[in-house]
């Protein structure tokens, strides 16, 4: 079902010739929604913006959606909906089980990396947004009716291998019997060891040319590692309702064979030159170049994401690439993605987003970090969270404060404000969810829960308010799903919440009585199952009773 706005909007336009750009009305009395469209025509049409307006009225028909459209002030179009209109719309988004969201007239198949924590390390709070909000954007999009590639590039190649498989050697270790913990133990020493013994250094550089040319015995430590790693991943995915599974993975040790070819073709292209002994490409306008093959012939980060980005657009065929990391990393991709259109690589058909997320404060405003100064792990959060507040609302307050600002703030961890059931938060929506649906549960066992859910009656402001939100949904979800920005969708769930609240307060629902009671229902189902499918996108589980 095309949303109200947009079937309008395209009335609209069909008349002036140009997007009207509807936005919501900035105060009750100018009706629902209002376009500037006539002030942008004046100018090309040698004529007053009001006229211009009177020109767009007169030929405008509407009458079936709106009220008479009024002219305002220098030449706004005001609309205001139809009372029936509305209520037909929210009735019938009751029925829809998609609530109103349109399937994407052209679906692409959109690769999002993220999360991507690296092998004998934990995962961090740098690992925890990355994974909420990729999750989040893979429900939108696959809610939006696009087919979602989630590809996990796991940190499980390089020349940290090197050190740590020497080091599980020297300590005669077996690797498939430690734990995550263990290993970035383990990774520390390792670390620590290369440092300062130089035999050690030597051998741990020779172990990277064994893993890399395929050496069984090194092999099968390095896969230890890796599965040891992706059980402690794996728990944190479960803990974190995540929809990543191992089908999902796609680590970078995958691309190890085609490093060499890829480096070899962009020097054949000419786009990439030596430079003191290392293969390079210098992109104009950045600092760096990116580094296809080091001096001393090894290969890393940027040439394995090139290779990645290759397979993604021929093999994956994938039309959209969206990469969910910390800001930091911007230049890096905005790097493999000009490098990757010199090539060819990257068509124009293809569009290539980075989307870059600030950093989680501790409550002194500094980045959180664990006692010895390293980013603080995940595991930690989650426990702290859990101790104030059960599971699912810890991660609804969790999930929530990583999404519902701008991605590319930093946001301070305050975990007691997080949780609170008041203000701008998770739980909060969680809390207006389970209270219609004890509403309803009450209605249903005092039997007047209506066989048939239908709006019919909007004569209150608040029940108008509610409904006219309430229509708003598919367009939201639309929004998000191009724009990639949640904390749309949460601002738009905080409102919807806040207008709720004030119309059960106003308007009666079980102490009415007859077509009011039942369209009241209605419209408390309309937004219980709204906030439901809306959280649910953000990851979040709407709870029933709190
Ligand atoms: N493993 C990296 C890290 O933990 C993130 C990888 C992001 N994805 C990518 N294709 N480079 O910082």
């Amino acid at each position: 079902m095309a949303s109200l706005p947009s079937q309008l909007s395209a009335r609209v336009q069909a008349v002036a010739g140009i997007e009207p750009e509807l936005r919501p009305a900035t105060r009750p009395e100018f009706g629902h929604f209002q376009s500037n469209v006539a002030l942008r025509l004046a100018k090309s049409e040698r004529k007053s913006p009001r006229e211009v307006a009177a020109d767009i009225v007169a030929r405008l028909d509407v009458d079936d959606l709106c009220e008479p459209v009024e002219i305002a002030g220098p030449g706004f179009l005001n609309f205001r909906l139809r009372s029936s209109v509305l209520a037909g719309y929210v009735t019938g988004q009751l029925a829809d089980p998609a609530l109103g969201v349109e399937q994407a007239e052209h679906p692409q198949r959109v690769v999002i990396d993220y999360s991507s924590p690296n092998v004998a390390k934990q995962m961090h709070v740098g690992h925890l947004r990355t994974t909420i909000i990729g999750d989040c954007f893979n429900r939108v999009l696959t809610a939006a009716g696009h087919e979602v590639l989630p590809q996990n590039h796991l940190g499980d190649w390089g020349t940290q291998f090197g050190q740590l498989v020497e080091q599980i050697l020297v300590e005669r270790l077996d690797p498939a019997a430690l734990d995550l913990v263990e290993a970035e133990e383990l990774y520390k020493r390792a670390a620590a060891h290369f440092k300062d013994d130089h035999d050690f250094a030597d051998r741990a550089r020779l172990r990277v040319v064994a893993l890399q040319s395929g050496d069984e015995e090194t092999l099968r430590i390095w896969r230890s590692l890796v599965e040891v790693s992706l059980a402690g991943f794996n728990t944190m995915y479960a803990r974190l309702h995540v929809l990543l599974t191992d089908e999902h993975l796609a680590g970078e040790s995958i691309y190890n064979a085609v490093l060499g070819p890829v480096a070899d073709e962009l020097k054949a292209k000419g786009v990439a030159v030596v430079d003191d002994g290392a293969l390079c490409v210098f992109v104009p306008g950045f600092n760096a170049p990116l580094i296809l093959r080091k001096r001393d012939g090894g290969y890393g980060y940027d040439v394995t994401d090139l290779a990645a980005l290759l397979h993604r657009v021929r093999d994956l065929k994938a039309d959209r690439l969206i990469y969910v990391t910390d800001v930091r990393q911007g230049d890096h991709f905005a790097q493999v993605f000009a490098v990757a259109r010199m090539a060819g690589w990257l068509p124009d058909t293809v569009s290539a987003e980075h989307v870059g997320y600030g950093m989680v404060l501790g409550a002194d405003g500094r980045p959180y970090k664990t006692r010895d100064g390293k980013a603080m792990h995940l595991a930690t959060l989650l426990d702290m969270a859990e101790e104030i507040a059960s599971p699912p609302i810890a991660l609804a307050a969790i999930k929530y404060a990583d999404l519902s600002n701008g991605l590319n703030q930093n946001y301070v961890f305050d975990i007691e404000r997080m949780v609170a059931t008041t203000g701008n938060t998770g739980p909060y929506l969680q809390y207006a969810h389970a209270r219609m649906t004890q509403v309803l549960a009450r209605a249903a066992a005092e039997g007047v829960l209506p066989a048939h859910e239908a709006v019919t009656v909007l004569d209150e402001p608040q029940e108008q308010a509610l409904a006219l939100l309430l229509s708003g949904y598919g367009d939201v979800v639309a929004e998000v799903a191009s724009t990639l920005q949640p904390h749309k969708l949460c601002a738009y769930l905080y409102d919807l919440a806040g207008t709720l609240s004030v119309f059960y307060e106003r308007c009666p629902v079980l102490r009415s009585e007859g077509e009011v009671r039942s369209s009241r229902l209605a419209l408390c189902a309309a937004t219980k199952r709204v906030l439901a499918a809306g959280l649910d996108l953000l990851g979040i589980e709407a709870l029933d009773r709190m």
